[in-house]
């Protein structure tokens, strides 16, 4: 399934499946590594959950590929239009004998827009017998009384909207049925489980899991400007501006900003330039030898010069909660692009 048709699945019904999603290796090591988790997992992360499951948050790395799953990211960062954080990330298991959860909601939707998306990874087939997750189509629009059992095989994953009504069926079956889900929400209404500071996690699995964040690992400037580019819009541009002919309008000081968080010997420089007809506020990265790095220059006529700058205190930036939320919106951007492209 296309990313066009899962964010129209999600729009509509609330809630789409990925049929096998996983293959059958990536399946037998996810189980694999599940095991290991729920084995040696901190007696504090270990809890009874609804009907009768268990419930264990995943703190360690082994299980980070599937929060940073290609696909579940890509349409993350469309359907969510804020800078998102990893929330829960836990694996849960329906017990046989267990009840039927009560059909709920984990997050409202904030007025007309997805404030949670969520995702289940199925380590066990997903059937009607064994606790696999209802839900009720739409309802994350409006009221509905049709229900439907997402039944899958293992490795499928189910996406959706946190404020579609669900809960996991009875399980009458004679085995455990075991799910890793989590979701992402606002990174400021985040409630992970503080897990604890690790190196080997790549700066996107850092960044979805901790508030607020330093970039550890280096990144080709090349590279780093395409995915600044590719991460551009009316979004991240000042007051909103955006420009088919002249994608850079606007960009330059979040731009500014996402280059020094991946270099932060970097400065940013504040100042004027003179296009030949007007004088622009402009924002741009120096060098403590005085290179100039402006990935957002070309938003200038040929010609264009530097009239007058200085070096921004970095301790005291002062920014409006708009400009801040309009650079944390490209820094997200720009590490999920560059980990999926
Ligand atoms: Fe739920």
């Amino acid at each position: 399934m296309g990313i066009d048709s899962l964010e129209a699945d999600l729009a509509g019904r609330g809630f789409a499946v990925l049929e096998k999603h996983l293959d059958d290796a990536a399946l037998a090591q996810t189980r694999c590594l599940h095991s290991e988790s729920i084995a040696t997992a901190d007696p504090a992360h270990r809890s009874s959950g609804a009907g009768g499951s268990t419930r264990v948050h995943l703190v360690e790395q082994h299980l980070d590929a599937l929060y940073l799953d290609q696909v579940l990211l890509s349409l993350a960062v469309r359907v969510l239009q804020f800078p998102f954080g990893l929330s829960a990330f836990l694996s849960r298991t329906v017990h046989p004998g267990a009840g039927a959860q009560a059909l709920h909601v984990d997050q409202a939707r904030d007025g007309d827009a997805m404030s949670m998306l969520g995702f289940i990874y199925m380590l066990d087939d997903f059937r009607a017998d064994n606790g696999a997750t209802r839900f009720v189509p739409g309802s994350h629009r409006a009221p509905s009384s049709e229900c439907v059992v997402a039944t899958a095989p293992a490795g499928s994953l189910i996406i959706y909207d946190g404020a579609t009504l669900h809960g996991f069926r009875a399980n009458t079956g004679g085995a455990d049925r075991r799910s890793i889900q989590g979701a992402f929400v606002a990174r400021a209404e985040r409630a992970f489980p503080s897990p604890p500071r690790r190196a080997g996690r790549t700066d996107l699995a850092r960044y979805l899991l901790s508030n607020p964040v330093q970039a550890e690992n280096r990144v080709e400037m090349s590279y780093l400007a395409q995915a600044i580019e590719a991460s551009w819009d009316h979004r991240t541009a000042y007051r909103g501006v955006s420009s088919a002919a002249n994608p850079a309008l606007g960009q330059c000081y979040p731009t500014a900003r996402v280059v020094q968080w991946f270099f932060p010997e970097l400065e940013i420089a504040s100042g004027e330039v003179w296009t030949g007809t007007s004088t622009e506020d402009h924002f741009w990265n120096v060098r403590s030898d005085g290179k100039v790095i402006d990935l957002s220059w070309k938003q200038f006529p040929t010609g264009s010069s530097v009239r007058k700058f200085r070096v921004l205190d970095r301790e005291t930036p002062g920014n409006s909660p708009p400009t801040v939320a309009r650079c944390e919106l490209l820094l997200q951007r720009v590490l999920v692009n560059l980990a999926v492209s």
